[in-house]
C-alpha cells in the first residue's frame, strides 16, 4: 500500500497539494476531505492564546492540539510543528519528535531552518522521523514578515538550504515569503514538493492558516485571503440565543427535560 507520504510526493507537477491549519477535531473533520496535508501550526500561539510569537508554544500545547485534531482527520497527511527551543540538538530533537509522533500518532513534523539545523534533521531522518522542511521566513527566529530571496546572498542560501535538506530526506519544504521567481526556480530544482505561503503560484502546493481565511483573526499579511466570514456566522448564532433566551423562547418543552 502506498504511504500517505508519497502519496504527497507523488503529487508533485500533477495536481496542486492543499495544505490547512487545524488546531482541533472539529475543525479538523471540516476540512479534512478537502485537504492533502492538515498541519498543527505553532501559528496556534498568536491565533488561539495571543502570544506576540510562536516562541512561548510549548511542547505540551502542541501535543495536546495534536490530540485533538487526531481524532478529526481521516484522510489528510496530519503534520506537526516541533515548536522553538524544542530541536536544539540531535538527541533533545530525536526524543521531542518521537514523544511528538508516539502520543499525537502524526505522520510526520515539521521543523524551521537549513544548514544551521541539517545536523538535526539528518539525525532525525536517519531515525526514521518523517520530516517536512520550512523556509524563507522563519516565524521562530525573526520578527519581520518581508519577502525573501532578493538579494543574491539570500537567493543562495535559499537554493542551497534547499537542496540540503532534499538531500537529507525531507518529504517536502514549506517556502514562506519567497519572492516568485525564486520560488519557481527552487520547485523546479528539487524533486520533492514545494508548499507555498506568500510565494506565489509557482510551489506545489499552498498552505494557509485556517482561521485567517475564515476571518476568525484581523490578520493583514499580504497573502491572505479571506474566504469566508465565520466570525459573523458566530456573531448571528450568539445573538438569536441571547434573544430566545431573555424573551423566554428557549427552551420550550422539546428543548427540556
Ligand atoms: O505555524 C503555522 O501555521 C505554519 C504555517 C502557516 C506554514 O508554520
Amino acid at each position: 500500500m502506498i504511504s500517505k507520504i508519497s502519496k504527497i510526493k507523488s503529487l508533485k507537477r500533477r495536481s496542486k497539494i492543499v495544505c490547512l491549519t487545524a488546531y482541533s477535531k472539529n475543525i479538523a473533520q471540516t476540512i479534512d476531505k478537502y485537504t492533502d496535508i492538515i498541519l498543527v501550526g505553532d501559528s496556534l500561539g498568536s491565533t488561539l492564546y495571543n502570544f506576540k510569537s510562536t516562541r512561548s508554544v510549548t511542547l505540551e500545547m502542541m501535543i495536546r492540539h495534536s490530540k485533538s485534531v487526531r481524532q478529526g482527520i481521516a484522510d489528510s497527511l496530519m503534520v506537526v510543528d516541533m515548536p522553538y527551543n524544542t530541536y536544539n540538538k540531535p538527541s533533545q530533537a530525536l526524543n521531542n519528535c518521537k514523544k511528538v509522533i508516539k502520543l499525537t500518532k502524526c505522520d510526520g513534523v515539521k521543523i524551521e531552518g537549513g544548514l544551521k539545523k541539517i545536523k538535526i534533521i539528518k539525525h532525525l531522518i536517519k531515525n526514521k522521523i518523517p520530516i517536512m522542511g520550512h523556509l524563507g521566513i522563519l516565524p521562530q527566529s525573526t520578527k519581520k514578515f518581508k519577502s525573501k530571496g532578493k538579494s543574491i546572498k539570500e537567493r543562495n542560501e535559499l537554493i542551497r538550504d534547499c537542496k540540503i535538506l532534499e538531500d537529507a530526506g525531507v518529504f517536502s519544504i514549506v517556502l514562506e515569503c519567497v519572492e516568485s521567481k525564486l520560488a519557481r526556480h527552487i520547485t523546479n530544482l528539487i524533486k520533492i514538493p514545494t508548499i507555498g505561503i506568500g510565494s506565489s503560484n509557482n510551489c506545489d502546493g499552498q498552505i494557509l492558516v485556517l482561521d485567517d481565511i475564515l476571518g476568525l483573526t484581523e490578520s493583514k499579511m499580504k497573502f491572505v485571503k479571506k474566504y469566508a466570514n465565520v466570525k459573523k456566522i458566530i456573531a448571528f448564532g450568539a445573538k438569536k440565543f441571547k434573544k430566545e433566551v431573555k424573551s423566554r423562547k428557549y427552551p420550550s418543552q422539546k428543548h427540556s427535560y
